[in-house]
């Protein structure tokens, strides 16, 4: 029989910083996945790779000196070196700068230019650099990207065109009819009403800089950064000229991303391969984000959570474990180092580690260390028994579902009832009559069982920790079997040896105190942007400021980052649209006294018109209001 064989990837990562907790998590999902499929019978492609190409890399490069090349080198090494950090099980990994990608993309934007869906044209429009986003003059909120809310540049060059258009009623009926596509729901929902509001023809080349793969068709042009990041997804495979593992993987069984990259994993790249009549991926999940308390991850802020840092401290499987356990797929979730370090005790520590030094200690110490078969099945044993034979089918089930919390929710749960069946048979009293070694020997047979099956179901989200148990049970001999878990007598006979503590019990305060240290002599010193060019007192009185209350305020239906005010000034109450969601819930602003800009010209955003503009003081990540205690209608000057 042929084996089934599965194919999963993960973004390409930008090469533009060293990568922190929230990048990794999505790789740890991905590998522990990949490593669940190979243990239950698969034959697995794991792909992971690097961005390169784009004007954000350029930029960035350009501030440190050196060529983007240069740049990237040094940055993808670090990647890779932290990829092995982690043990990553990647079976590839693509660096969009490789020739194989670059002349594969080539090949591609040709083949659709063939098929008519290319065209040349003049893009003007916004153009979010972080996110490589293009906005329209209407899409971008108060000049702010609506998906990262930082400053978007006005953008007018010659380009060419793909016709997303065209694509738009096949991507409309993907949504509709293929719910297993894209999920969770909520961005199935999400990608729908954009696709419904009307697909524009998207621009896919830059000529403004050079630093990216040249369009084949046109000179002096570089292919857009995210349809050359797409198309990794089958230049890694070979597409189109050395088509072996393409035939052998591609459509790809799951790409696994974050959700601000759901739109375009979703829209342009099955419309690119519409184009190109390839079959579309069978799915796209979209996960959360990691958070901090207080909002997001950021260089700027210094409050990037250093996967290397942790991983030194605490050990690699403790940090998966930690991921995998703590966040649920498709929610943003928040990382603090108190959460971490109550699940790595209570769950690592204690659970797990207690249960096989429990265990092993008792083989030792009443059966020297050989674990002895079974007698008579009695009290709790048949359902001890029961529940760790079903434990397989349970993650089996989960996983399917991409539920690694509730994965291995399902195997702590076999390991808490282990260890509650410790106490209950209290083998410590049994030694202590010869007359009851039998039930001693039959205690001893079921933990050791239950421990090992463990040390199967752990596997693919831990593997290290697996070995360790294995060694503990003597079975460092042989590699964990998924079939292995369905029985419950292949260890009579085994010599158990203890070793150290797989997770060692932690202060937690000590800890604590530790990490903030550590974390304190981390943060970079603020840089604040310079102070632009003067302008002449004329230029300045043309800005009318007034002071404004906030009545009402709603969030945009629209638009995720948009808040939609009521703001009264004197007799006259006006809307104006704010790209703040982020930083407030519409019923904080109620009653705040703010400046607005009152004479700029009305726009609209999204449907909603906003006349005028609110002041804000803007940190990179948060804005705060520009407060006064003057009432509202009062002239600001
Ligand atoms: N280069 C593009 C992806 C191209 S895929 C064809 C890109 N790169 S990225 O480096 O900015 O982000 C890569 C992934 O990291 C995204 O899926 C993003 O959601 C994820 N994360 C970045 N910060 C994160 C958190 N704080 N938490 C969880 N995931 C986060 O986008």
């Amino acid at each position: 029989m042929e084996q089934k064989k599965f194919y999963i990837t993960t973004p390409i990562y930008y090469p533009s910083s060293n990568l922190h907790i929230g990048h990794t998590y999505c790789t740890v999902m991905a590998d522990a996945m990949a490593r669940f499929k190979r243990l239950t019978g698969y034959d697995v492609m794991f792909l992971t790779g690097t961005d390169e190409h784009g004007q954000k890399i350029q930029k960035i490069a350009q501030e440190h000196g050196v060529s983007p090349k240069e740049y990237v080198d040094e940055i993808v090494g670090g990647i890779k070196e932290l990829w092995k950090t982690m043990e990553i099980s990647y079976d590839d990994f693509i660096r969009t700068t490789e020739e194989r990608h670059v002349k594969r993309v080539q090949a591609m934007f040709k083949q659709m230019y063939e098929n008519g869906d290319i065209y040349k044209g003049v893009y003007k429009g916004r153009y979010c650099t972080p996110c490589e986003a293009f906005w329209t003059e209407t899409q971008a909120v108060d000049g702010k990207c609506p998906d990262c809310g930082r400053p978007v540049e006005y953008a007018e060059e010659e380009a060419n065109f793909f016709r997303l258009s065209k694509y738009q009623d096949r991507l409309i009926d993907l949504f509709e009819n293929n719910p297993e596509f894209l999920q969770p729901e909520s961005r199935r929902n999400e990608m729908l009403s954009f696709a419904r509001q009307g697909l524009e023809d998207l621009c896919i080349s830059r000529s403004s800089f050079d630093w990216g793969i040249p369009v084949p068709i046109d000179e002096g042009h570089v292919i857009y950064v995210w349809l050359d990041a797409l198309s990794n997804y089958v230049t890694a495979l070979g597409y189109p000229d050395d088509p072996e593992k393409y035939d052998k993987y591609w459509p790809a069984d799951v790409h696994l991303v974050g959700k601000e990259i759901v739109r375009f994993h979703t829209i342009i790249w099955p419309a690119m391969l519409m184009s190109l009549s390839l079959p579309l991926p069978k799915k796209v999940l979209g996960h959360g984000w990691i958070l901090l308390e207080g909002g997001k991850m950021s260089k700027s802020r210094g409050n990037i959570v250093d996967p290397v840092k942790l991983i030194e401290r605490y050990g690699v499987d403790a940090l998966k474990y930690f991921l995998l356990r703590e966040y649920t797929f498709g929610h943003d979730g928040v990382f603090t180092n108190e959460v971490m370090l109550n699940r790595m005790n209570s769950d690592l520590a204690n659970d797990l580690g207690n249960l096989v030094s429990r265990t092993v200690t008792m083989i030792q110490k009443y059966n020297d260390g050989i674990v002895p078969p079974a007698g008579k099945e009695e009290g709790p044993d048949k359902e001890l028994k029961e529940m760790v034979l079903g434990a397989a089918a349970k993650v089996e089930r989960e996983m399917d579902k991409f539920s690694f919390s509730t994965a291995l929710e399902e195997i702590w749960t076999v390991i808490r009832r282990t260890n509650k069946y410790i106490d209950e048979t209290t083998p410590w009293l049994l030694a202590k009559d010869e007359a009851n070694k039998e039930r001693l020997n039959t205690v001893l047979h079921n933990l050791a069982e239950s421990i090992r099956v463990v040390s199967v179901l752990i596997y693919p989200f831990m593997h290290t920790t697996s070995t360790k148990i294995r060694k503990q049970l003597g079975l460092w001999y042989a590699d964990p079997e998924w079939k292995d878990t369905q029985v419950f007598d292949l260890m009579d006979g085994e010599k158990v040896k203890k070793g150290d503590a797989i997770f060692p019990r932690m202060d937690i305060e000590k800890e604590l105190s530790e990490l903030e240290e550590m974390n304190e002599e981390n943060k970079p010193k603020k840089e604040y942007p310079p102070i632009k060019d003067i302008i002449q007192f004329e230029d300045f009185d043309k800005i009318d400021l007034r002071v404004g209350e906030v009545v009402a305020c709603e969030k945009h239906p629209n638009a995720d980052k948009l808040l939609v005010f009521q703001i009264k000034m004197g007799d006259e109450t006006r809307q104006i649209v704010s790209g703040v969601a982020d930083s407030y819930k519409p019923e904080e602003t109620i009653g705040q006294k703010v400046i607005v800009v009152a004479n700029l010209a009305p726009r609209k955003f999204r449907g909603k018109l906003s006349s005028g503009m609110l002041l804000f003081a803007d940190n990179g990540d948060r804005y705060e209001f520009v407060t006064t205690k003057a009432p509202h209608g009062e002239i600001v000057s």
